[in-house]
């Protein structure tokens, strides 16, 4: 045998031997009982306060109305679109709100009555009201937050939480 073939030979032998290692190693720990876990990981919930927004009465058809929420420094939009929609309240399910600061920068969009969308003049994103806030051109690189509403007896517009991070926050409710 060459001492080149030697060479190689002993590194065969070097590979098998510790590939036999990694395989038992392997083996031990597939036979050992699994330990039982010890902490559970905490659920990222956010509690959402409840905040009248409006009251059916004040809304017209395709009129936006201003309001912020979850708090005074997270401006929205309250619309009365005319139309149901899906996500939509009230007694004609027509009723929808949504963050007005622009998902890319933070841009405050505004509305635009004859296509019923969110525009922003930062970077020209767009978004559509009729469809749950769902962008349909620009930087943006999420859909719209959307707030979710309740009607109660009295036609007060209720809002009780929001679906998407509100641009510029590591949490809706801080
Ligand atoms: Fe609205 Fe850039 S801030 S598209």
């Amino acid at each position: 045998m060459s001492g080149c073939n030697k060479v190689a030979e002993a590194g065969r032998r070097f590979f098998l031997g510790r590939g036999a290692l990694a395989a038992a190693g392997a083996a031990a720990v597939a036979a050992a009982p699994a330990a039982p876990a010890r902490a559970a990981p905490a659920l990222a919930q956010v509690t959402y306060p409840r905040a009248k927004l409006a009251n059916i009465r004040d809304l017209k058809p395709n009129e936006p109305l201003d309001i912020a929420y979850p708090d005074a420094d997270s401006p929205g939009v309250l619309l009365k679109l005319g139309t149901r929609v899906e996500g939509g309240v009230g007694p004609d399910g027509d009723v929808v709100a949504y963050s007005t600061l622009c998902p890319h920068k933070g841009y405050p969009m505004f509305y635009r009555t004859d296509d019923r969308t969110l525009n922003c003049p930062g970077h020209y994103s767009r978004f559509d009201c009729e469809k749950g806030g769902l962008q349909i051109w620009g930087h943006a690189t999420q859909n719209l937050a959307q707030y979710r509403l309740q009607v109660d007896g009295n036609g007060d517009i209720q809002a009780e939480g929001v679906d998407e991070l509100i641009y510029g926050r590591h949490s809706n409710v801080l």
